[in-house]
């Protein structure tokens, strides 16, 4: 939990409610660190605080509300962005842009000493109990390896689905993955099961080579000024088909389009601040033909892709081994985030 912007976040006891009508209280098995995690800490993104950090998390129903679907014990993962089925969007085939779905923070609970508690989300998936809406919990079968099953919720959907639904790679397109953390790294495995190549993986940090090739990359390149040089000369002299950017800083969505071939598409995967601008020449937009856009949750729909994902961690055709660095216990977790500030490791996963 986090105190306040810029505040060390700390384990504190909080207390929940009883699940109401249509809620459900999960007993969470595993839960990522992940990069807006860390933007709500820092302030990045302001959200109200005291907050329950944590949305990308597996666990096991252990209370159910009155009317709700799903048993006790049933395995789940839980959805940040439950859609709501009657508005604009979700009747127009867009659940991942539900306008029940804020993207705020939830009041929810209270601290140990009485005071008002948010959780992240809807969610507050850092901890050994969450209370959510039935909507925000996806079954998912039994026997998965949590600290994978996990990942299904935030960096896989979202990675999956950016190179899936929002960018529709075709086998045989060629690929660059800027910003390697859980979010591009699952960007790289889902290229890959797309029949893509060259996959071209690209980070500041050079301890991200090997992660990268294991999740799928076929070269990693360091990110710097002569990226678009690098990338040219891997794709005769073109760029890429597809550029995907898993930063989100103005920096990286510019490196991104200037990788990206004449008629090519650049996809933002990462959220970034509002006050950092990114500056595009008005010939280059129309000379270059280039498509630029981003990817919320991965165009996805949850409540289908994430069953299907599981299905595939299940049946061992989807490997997410490579992503996660390593499970840790709740009370590692701030140090963890501030490897993730560090850009050192994969996803880090908290179990219980
Ligand atoms: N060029 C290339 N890579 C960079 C740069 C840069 N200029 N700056 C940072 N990176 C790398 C970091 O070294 C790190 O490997 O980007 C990676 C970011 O990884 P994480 O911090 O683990 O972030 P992740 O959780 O994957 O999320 C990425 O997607 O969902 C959004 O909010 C999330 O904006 C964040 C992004
Ligand atoms: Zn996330």
């Amino acid at each position: 939990m986090v105190r306040g912007r810029g505040a060390t976040p700390a384990v504190e006891d909080v207390r929940l409610p009883a699940p109401g009508p249509g809620e459900l209280r999960v007993r969470i098995r595993a839960a990522g660190i992940c990069h807006s995690d860390l933007a709500m800490v820092d302030g990045t993104v302001a959200p109200a605080y005291p907050l329950v950090l944590g949305h990308e998390a597996t666990g096991v129903v252990a209370e159910a509300g009155p009317g709700t679907r799903l048993a006790v014990g049933t395995p789940v993962v839980l959805n940040w962005a439950p859609a709501c089925r009657a508005c604009w969007h979700c009747r127009h085939g867009e659940p991942w842009l539900c306008a029940a779905n804020t993207g705020a923070s939830v009041a929810r609970g209270e601290t140990a000493d009485g005071g008002p508690l948010q959780v992240t989300l809807g969610l507050g998936a850092l901890a050994e109990e969450v209370v959510v809406p039935e909507r925000a919990a996806i079954e998912v079968p039994a026997g998965l390896p949590p600290e994978q099953a996990a990942l299904l919720g935030c960096a896989v959907l979202t990675g999956t689905g950016a190179v899936r639904n929002t960018a529709r790679v075709a086998p045989g397109e060629s690929v660059v993955v800027i910003g390697l953390g859980g979010v591009g790294l699952a960007v790289l495995t889902a290229a890959r099961r797309a029949g893509a190549g060259p996959i071209l993986a690209v980070d500041v940090a050079e301890a991200k080579r090997d992660l990268a090739l294991a999740a799928g990359a076929t070269d990693f390149l360091r990110s710097d000024d002569t990226l678009a040089k690098e990338v040219r000369a891997r794709t005769e002299g073109r760029g890429v088909d597809h550029a995907f950017e898993c930063v989100g800083r103005s920096v990286t969505i510019r490196a991104a389009w200037r990788s990206t071939r004449r008629g090519g598409a650049v996809t933002v995967v990462g959220m970034g601040g509002k006050d950092d601008l990114v500056s595009l020449s008005a010939l280059d937009i129309f000379h270059s033909a280039r498509t630029l856009r981003s990817s919320v949750y991965g165009s996805s729909d949850p409540d289908r892709e994430v069953p299907e994902l599981a299905a595939a961690l299940a049946d061992g055709s989807l490997d997410l081994a490579p992503l996660v660095s390593g499970a840790i216990p709740l009370d590692e977790a701030p140090a963890a985030l501030d490897r993730l500030a560090r850009g050192e490791g994969a996803r880090w996963v908290v179990t219980f």
